[in-house]
């Protein structure tokens, strides 16, 4: 199958497995579980939930019963994060995915706590995929590094930033996700540590080469074409690879990390999807 088709039929099964989990806006409290819909269901591109199915399917020739459920709280992790990145204490964006922020479509309250909902969900979830302690454990010190990059990005904005300090932002904001869900993926498919830790080398690859693309994207798309602002991170001084390395070297850069990346996998679709991560549009 084609990597587009792949994506589509994976998007469509974690939106399934998300949707069944957070309660009916009928139940209370209504407005978080709508927020919580509004959020974890807007169009997004599923990549992160598609690295797990993908990553599960090149370690076992056989269907994994409940991979859903840990590239489902992959997704709730990654909706929580973009709902809490946009509030106004962080980046103050009004637009995502096309529609507005959490905060702008509710309120400040209800975005806070979405976010805090989904991301509750998401480990209740990663518990009840196939070694889901392992599962489990890997989501939970991505997502501290997660948390760690989003710090760091606040408290580099309008500095001077070495490259160091910059690789550390993307590595842990973006890449350390990314590195476990395929992480995940294999844990999920019964791998063994060694082949575990090639996917996480795979990942991490990826997820920098996936946020470069990011901040390039920032610089030449329109917010239309992204759903989402454009021209933002020169506005706050946002520590980025366009920034501090200029255009062209920023693309030599996202494209040398994934070739690295391709290398490192056997799997077809695992080495479309690293070409993926940087020639996307949005
Ligand atoms: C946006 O991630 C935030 C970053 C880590 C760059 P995506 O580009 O995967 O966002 P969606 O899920 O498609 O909206
Ligand atoms: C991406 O943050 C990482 C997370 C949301 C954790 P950014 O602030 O760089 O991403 P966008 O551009 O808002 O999607
Ligand atoms: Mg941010
Ligand atoms: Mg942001």
């Amino acid at each position: 199958m084609q990597l587009e088709s792949l994506l589509k039929a994976y998007g469509e099964t974690t939106d399934r497995t998300i949707s069944a989990r957070i309660p009916a806006i009928d139940q209370p409290p209504g407005r978080l579980h709508e927020a919580m819909r509004y959020s974890a269901l807007a169009p997004g591109k599923r990549l992160r939930p598609a690295l797990v199915f993908l990553s599960a399917a090149a370690v076992s020739a056989d269907e994994v019963p409940g991979v859903e459920l840990a590239a489902a709280s992959v997704e709730l992790v990654h909706a929580f994060s973009l709902i809490h990145d946009d509030l106004p204490a962080i980046d103050n964006d009004d637009l995502r995915r096309g529609r507005p922020t959490c905060h702008r479509q509710f309120d400040e309250a209800t975005a806070i706590l979405a976010g805090d909902a989904l991301f509750a969900l998401a480990f209740r979830m990663a518990l009840e995929a196939p070694n889901g302690a392992a599962v489990a454990a890997v989501l939970a010190d991505a997502s501290f590094r997660l948390v760690q990059g989003e710090a760091q990005d606040i408290y580099a904005e309008g500095t001077e930033t070495s490259p160091e300090v910059l690789v550390f932002i993307h590595a842990q904001k973006t890449a350390a996700l990314i590195a476990a869900t395929c992480q995940m993926g294999a844990l999920v498919a019964g791998a063994d540590a060694e082949t575990v830790e090639h996917f996480r080398q795979y990942g991490e690859k990826v997820g920098l080469a996936f946020q470069i693309a990011d901040d390039i994207l920032n610089v030449t798309a329109t917010a239309e074409a992204l759903g989402k602002a454009s021209g933002s991170d020169a506005a706050r001084g946002k520590a980025t690879y366009p920034a501090a390395f200029g255009l062209d070297q920023s693309r030599t850069m996202a494209q040398q990390l994934v070739e690295e990346a391709i290398s490192l996998v056997p799997s077809e679709p695992l080495k479309q999807l690293a070409r993926f991560s940087i020639e996307r549009v949005s």
